[in-house]
């Protein structure tokens, strides 16, 4: 189908609405010993043997910090509002406390610099899990000490960077850090240990407390928030076990982190569930926790489905299955925008992450990801849904940019809009990219036209009505 016919029902989004792509830094920086950058934990965990299933490393990935003048040129390219990266804390304070690396620091200057020269809005996020592998050989996350490690990079950055960056978020995914990386053990540091990820997953949520105060103090206008990763979940069947095992996951995944942040208190049940595992907590904790946001950013992927027989199969449903094994569900991000509205009292939100990897194949200067497209396509439109339902949404960020290391999985999954080819660098727009850019430049466009009927500022949000086509 002509790109054309898949937005030709997508109507317009409030005009302010930020359109995004994303990155992060161990994931297309490279560059992992030079100029002073010191060892995170995932150049670490890379080297464990069996740990990233094509046995790679961080060590060239994208080769970014070389070609960054040439990416973000790809990223005007496609006329989006906002970039959204992450710094690579050992690459500018290697050890994580003490000196700081000022070649680093000049790096993410120069990148920000570009950014405002293109016209993109910087979005940064400090935490994009490659913590500094000294502070983990003191503990790392579930060490209380890294607080205040974080607090000082998050006050640095702040210091150097706060005026030109239009928003600065905390951490990302802590979920994913604490479980993946302390509980199951499958993502750096590598631990497999619940009680030890629960007093992980308590610290970043302290230190995302303590940072955005010792930020706020900082005085510029930059907007400051976290990033979770989230998903509906459903119970394979309506049986008492299924539906109590949904509601503990959906406690341990979404509650365990939105009640801290904005009731601050965590959820009874899951508390219960824990035990001896729960965390330490220290008077005053809870109440940094839920110091009030700019915004919130939400990763959504998929939905999960729960049984408490076992691991539930994907096949089952019928649906479309990325190449992550993921079903594509994207009616499951409405829903979660519309429940996180409900529930709690959230700030403007974004989708800070979505998109999809998929078995690509570059021929003749062409990727035809017809699958990704209407991936992205698709749930545009449920963003679009859930505003219409009246939910403040704020923007739209597509992952990823570019292909890219995708943590344990390494160099197998793609989920890049550009295509790269690893041999030469090279950088090559998929069809996905190519429909994306059309679609902001008809967005655009229609910013340029009256708006139809009596829709002021305040009734803009409930403009945006989705219905796309994607002849799927
Ligand atoms: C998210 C991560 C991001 C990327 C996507 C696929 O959990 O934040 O770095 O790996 O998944």
């Amino acid at each position: 189908m002509p790109s054309q016919e898949i937005y030709r029902h997508l109507h317009r989004f409030p005009d302010d609405f930020v359109w995004g792509v994303a990155t992060s830094a161990f994931q297309i920086e490279g560059a992992a010993t030079e100029d002073g950058k010191g060892p995170s934990i995932w150049d670490t965990f890379c080297r464990q043997p069996g740990a990233i299933a094509d046995g790679s490393n961080g060590d060239v990935a994208c080769e970014h910090v070389k070609r960054w003048e040439q990416d973000l040129d790809l990223i005007a390219d496609l006329g989006v509002d906002a970039y959204r990266f992450s710094m690579s804390w050992p690459r500018v304070r290697p050890g994580g406390s003490g000196v700081w690396n000022e070649k680093g620091m000049d790096f993410y200057e120069r990148l920000v610099d570009g950014l405002l020269a293109r016209g993109i809005k910087p979005y940064l996020t400090l935490n994009h899990w490659d913590l500094p592998e000294e502070l983990q050989q003191q503990g790392g996350w579930a060490n209380r000490d890294t607080t205040h490690r974080f607090v000082e990079y998050a006050q640095g950055v702040s210091r150097r960077l706060g005026d030109r960056l239009a928003s600065i978020t905390t951490h990302n995914e802590p979920w994913v850090i604490a479980v993946l990386g302390h509980e199951t053990g499958i993502f750096a540091p590598g631990i497999k240990h619940r009680a030890t990820a629960m007093q992980a997953t308590h610290h970043l949520l302290l230190s995302h407390g303590m940072a955005l105060q010792a930020m706020r103090a900082e005085g510029h206008a930059t907007r400051l928030g976290i990033v979770l990763n989230l998903s509906p979940m459903h119970a394979a069947t309506d049986t008492a076990e299924d539906l109590e095992k949904t509601r503990l996951e959906d406690g341990r995944l979404l509650r365990w982190y939105m009640d801290p942040l904005f009731t601050g208190s965590y959820p009874e049940d899951v508390l219960a569930h824990l035990g001896a595992d729960a965390p330490q907590v220290s008077p005053g904790d809870m109440a940094t926790i839920a110091t009030p946001m700019d915004f919130l950013g939400v990763n959504y992927y998929s939905r999960s489905v729960i049984s408490a027989a076992g691991p539930w199969d994907v096949h089952s449903s019928g649906r479309e299955i990325t190449d992550m094994g993921w079903e594509v569900y994207p009616e499951g991000l409405t829903e979660l925008l519309v429940r996180m509205h409900q529930d709690y009292s959230v700030p403007p939100m974004y989708v800070t992450e979505n998109g999809g990897a998929f078995k690509d194949q570059l021929q003749d200067g062409r990727v035809h990801d017809t699958q990704r497209r209407d991936y992205i396509a698709r749930h545009i439109a449920a963003v679009a849904d859930a505003m219409q339902q009246g939910v403040h949404m704020e923007g739209y960020m597509v992952w990823s940019l570019l292909d890219n290391f995708e943590w344990a999985s390494g160099y197998e999954k793609r989920f890049g809009i550009v295509h790269v080819d690893y041999e030469t660098q090279a950088r090559t727009l998929k069809d996905s990219a190519l429909w994306y850019r059309d679609f902001l430049r008809h967005q655009k466009a229609l910013r340029q036209t009256p708006r139809p009927g009596p829709i002021g500022k305040a009734s803009s949000q409930h403009n945006a009505v989705a219905v796309v086509s994607t002849g799927a």
